[in-house]
Formats: structure tokens, sequence, C-alpha cells
């Protein structure tokens, strides 16, 4: 008996350590809205980055060469760069964090890096673009994150570049090069970690099979260089947080559905209502045009403000964050389409931020006229619908209520409440056309 007891205890211990709150997690939940940029010298040429390469060329618009998309490095001077334009940018549209490509697919280095001569500092521009991002940043306090791919259209270790792309672009991990590569990804991850100051996160991406980057030893070498820095879960061993892509989970994620690719997180149940030990944090990464990560000329259908402060509530209430993605364009500006619509959403914040930033998901996952976060005693309502008759009916809400009132102005508003069926009295017409939010405060 007294054996086994002092077994439990053991055991115990390391179970407790795992458990406890980490900081990091929690302050990366907190921020809940990032903006995300795909910048790079394919924004030139309005393409999305080496992707239209990896076609075979006989499925290729005409032009689309790998011999044309040499030609844009030598081109790129992004005179009207300003980086504390874009920092500027995204905190007046309320946002707590950027996620920058330092290297996208096509393995151009948008920093100073040693070991190549594809990068930034052999462009007309000649400037490193990370380092005055990164300094903007430090300057206003806004942390700053690193995408960085592993995969690399242009290093010959990685894939032989004598052929097409469209023939090896996945790599070519049988080769005694390989190691050379992986070797090339550790120095240049070491710079970003040791140049930079601090790296909120570094946000991989590549290309299957994700098993071949060695994610462990890179793991490791984040943890050493920088231990404040996050992972996302796109380098095959699971990381930090999960990252749907263009879309959101059904239901709030849990560690039972954490995956190591972005597709597993579609395994969650809507409507369900985890434990908070149980939950798995997660960003969801979203385009405000139609579909692109990078810079397109002619794009001209953008999502509306009323949908993407929805979009984020919708996020909220699941307990995720949302990466929403900016392409500057080649001179460095970015377009007046984007810039509008976040600020819409940076306005609708300042007045409803409370109902998102610090909060997690809520605890009524089936409303029919919108969505809820919680944080500590209050719940947010996040009325999309608005009801026509002068009364909000909530079900399922069992914690005794204390007060309800209107987040934008505080108008308190009077309501019943019987066993779990709540039923508030509002005005008639919606206090915000976006998102009418409602704070709930329970006992
Ligand atoms: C997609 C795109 C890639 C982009 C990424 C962001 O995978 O193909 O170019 O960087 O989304 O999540």
């Amino acid at each position: 008996m007294k054996k086994l007891k002092t077994l439990s205890l053991l055991l115990a211990v390391p179970c407790l350590a795992t458990a406890a709150p980490d900081a990091r997690l929690e302050q990366f939940n907190n921020w809940k809205f990032g903006l995300f940029i795909h910048w790079g010298v394919c924004s030139l040429a309005s393409w999305e980055n080496s992707w239209p390469l990896m076609r075979p060329l006989n499925k290729r618009r005409p032009g689309d060469t790998e011999e044309f998309y040499a030609t844009l490095a030598p081109k790129f001077d992004p005179v009207k760069f300003d980086p504390d334009a874009w920092v500027k940018l995204a905190q007046d549209s309320g946002q707590r964090y950027i996620v920058f490509t330092a290297k996208h697919l096509d393995g151009f280095a948008m920093w100073d890096s040693l070991y190549t001569d594809y990068k930034i500092t052999k462009t007309p521009y000649g400037k490193d673009i990370v380092k005055q991002l990164a300094d903007a940043c430090h300057r206003a306090n806004m942390p700053l994150g690193f995408y960085y791919s592993v995969a690399d259209m242009n290093h010959p270790d990685y894939r032989d570049t004598s052929k097409r792309i469209s023939e090896n672009w996945h790599g070519e991990p049988w080769r005694p090069e390989w190691p050379v590569y992986l070797d090339y990804v550790g120095l240049q991850l070491t710079e970003l970690l040791t140049h930079y100051g601090p790296v909120a996160m570094i946000w991989f991406d590549g290309v299957a099979p994700l098993e071949e980057f060695d994610g462990r030893r890179f793991t490791r070498l984040i943890h050493e260089l920088q231990p404040d820095a996050l992972i996302n879960n796109r380098l095959g061993v699971g990381g930090d947080f999960d990252t749907p892509e263009q879309h959101n989970p059904k239901g709030v994620p849990t560690k039972q559905v954490a995956g190591s690719n972005t597709d597993v997180i579609n395994k969650t149940v809507a409507g369900t209502v985890p434990k908070a030990e149980d939950f798995r944090p997660w960003e969801t990464c979203q385009v405000i045009d139609q579909k692109n990560w990078f810079y397109h000329q002619d794009e001209h259908i953008f999502k509306s403000p009323k949908e993407l402060i929805q979009l984020l509530a919708v996020t909220s209430s699941m307990g995720g964050n949302l990466l929403l993605d900016v392409g500057p364009g080649p001179d460095g500006t970015i377009r007046p389409e984007f810039t509008e619509r976040l600020l819409a959403m940076g306005a609708w914040l300042k007045v409803n931020g409370d109902s998102i930033y610090g909060t997690t998901y809520g605890p009524l996952q089936n409303l029919p006229f919108g969505r809820s976060t919680r944080k500590d005693k209050t719940i947010y309502l996040h009325v999309f619908n608005w009801p026509a008759d002068g009364k909000l009916e909530v079900d399922g809400l069992s914690a005794r209520i204390t007060s309800v009132k209107v987040l934008a102005g505080g108008a308190k508003l009077v309501y019943h409440q019987n066993k779990d069926k709540l039923e508030i009295e509002v005005p008639r017409q919606a206090p915000d056309e976006n998102d009418s939010v409602l704070a709930v405060l329970t006992r």
C-alpha cells in the first residue's frame, strides 16, 4: 500500500509539471488577432510564390517558367517599404502580433542570410527587410514571428535544381545532399533567432513528406536559442498550436485531435465545450480577398468588414486566433482595400475588444443568433442576427446572472432568468450592424 502511494506521488510530479499553465501559450491565446504578411519577389509578378512552377510545363500558362521567375529578384526594389507604417496599421487594426514571410517556398531570404546569395541584400533594394521590420516591431512592442518554409525550390541540396520544379518540388531526401540542406535550415533559423531580437514564433510551412525535415532537431534548436518562441504545427512533430488554413474547425479543438498537419483539426466536434485542460491552442490563417496570400494586382473581390469582424468573433468563440493575411505590393505599400477593412476591424475592436482579447471559447456553442466568448465570469454574446421583436432568448445558461449590458456604451438591459432560460429585453435597433455584443455577468 505504502509503496503504491509513493509511486503515485512520484508519477504525479511530472504530470503536474506539464499541466502547469504555460505563460507563452496563455499570452498567445490572449492575443486573438494577428497580421500575416506574405511578401517577396513574386509580388512583382502577382504570383503565389513558386506555386505556378509546381505544375508540369504543359499545364502552365505560357511564360510561367523558372527562367522567368529568376528575373524577379534582380528587379525587386520596394522603395516605399515603411516598416513603421505596417506596424502602425497592425496596431490601429487591433492586431496583437505579426507573422512575416522571412523565407517562402522559392527560397528567397528577406534578410541578409550569410548562407545564400538568393536574398534581399543582392537586389537593387539592397537592405535587410527582416531587420527593418523587426526593429519597427520592437520599437512598438509588437511581437513578431517568422514564417519559414522548409521547402526551398532554389536550394540545390533540397532538390536537383537543374530539373524543372514540377519534377521534384517535394525535395529529394534520398540524395546525399539532404543532410547538408538540413544544416542550411539550421543555420538560417539560427540567424533569424539570434540577429533580430525576441522572436514570438517560428511559423513553419513546407510540403510533404514533413517527417524528412527532422522537426525534433529544429524544435530543440528553437527552444535552445529562444525558449519563449512558439512553434506552429507544420513540421511534422505537433508543435504548440494548430493552424487550420482558410477555414475554422467545426468545434473547439482539444488535445485529443491535436495535429501535426493542417487537416487533423477537422475532426473536432461542433457544439462541444471541452474542459480547460483539454483545450488545444489554435490559429486560423485566412485571406482578405478570395484566395491569395501574396499580392495580386487584378484581385477585386474582398471580404466585407462585417464578414471579417464576424470571422474574428466566430474564431474567438472556439478559443482560436485569427491570423489575417495581407500581401503588400511590389513597391512595399499595402493596398487600400486591405487597410480599409483592417481599420474597420480596429474601430469595432476599440469598442468591443473586451469581448475578444483575453477571452476563451464560450460556454454556449449552439446559439441560433450568433456566438459566445468568455472571460472569467463574463459571457459575451455576439449577436449577428438581432431579434426584430426586442427579445433575445438564450438557452442553456445555468449560471446565475447578475447583470446584462450592451458592451458598446454600457447600457444596462432588463432580463429574466428562469432555470437555464434567459430572456433579455433589447433595443429594437441593433447597436452594431457587424456584431452587437452583450456582456452577461454571472455570479
Ligand atoms: C498555403 C499556401 C502557402 C501559404 C500558406 C499559409 O499553404 O500554399 O503559399 O504560405 O497557405 O498558410
